[in-house]
């Protein structure tokens, strides 16, 4: 009796660590879907456009641009929650200190990940 009881809690304890791990995937995925949402509400698309330089570069150029580099997500997000300027000329982008970290998180995500328009 007790045995059973005890198996059952290893068998549950085992499904939640295969749904955690499915949930963790799942949501590396809906991050990206999630960054084009984040990136029209905080006015993003005001400075910059998927595939045409506006006050500030393009999010492919972006993505072009740091292509291959292990360090880019940590970098932008600390860029785009600090701002700055000179990276791709004197014109700076201001902070976003009212983002969460996660809808940084996000945004540079889809943006690395080339601004997909869906997915
Ligand atoms: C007022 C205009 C403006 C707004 C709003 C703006 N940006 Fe920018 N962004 C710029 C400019 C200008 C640059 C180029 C900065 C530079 O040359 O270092 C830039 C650069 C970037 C870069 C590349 C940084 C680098 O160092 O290569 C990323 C990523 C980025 N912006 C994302 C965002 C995101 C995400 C948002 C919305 C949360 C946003 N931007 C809002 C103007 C803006």
């Amino acid at each position: 009796m007790r045995s059973a009881v005890m198996s059952g809690r290893v068998v549950a304890g085992l499904l939640g660590v295969m749904l955690v791990g499915l949930g963790a995937s799942a949501s590396a995925l809906a991050a990206v879907g999630d960054g084009m949402a984040v990136a029209r509400s905080n006015a993003c698309m005001g400075c910059h456009a998927v595939d045409r330089k506006l006050v500030g570069p393009s999010f492919k150029d972006i993505a072009a641009k740091y292509k291959g580099d292990a360090g880019a997500q940590a970098k932008l997000e600390k860029k785009v929650r600090d701002g700055g300027a000179g990276v791709w000329g004197a014109i700076p982008m201001p902070s976003h200190p009212a983002m969460s970290a996660g809808d940084v998180r996000d945004v540079v995500a889809w943006v690395l990940a080339g601004a997909p328009a869906s997915k």
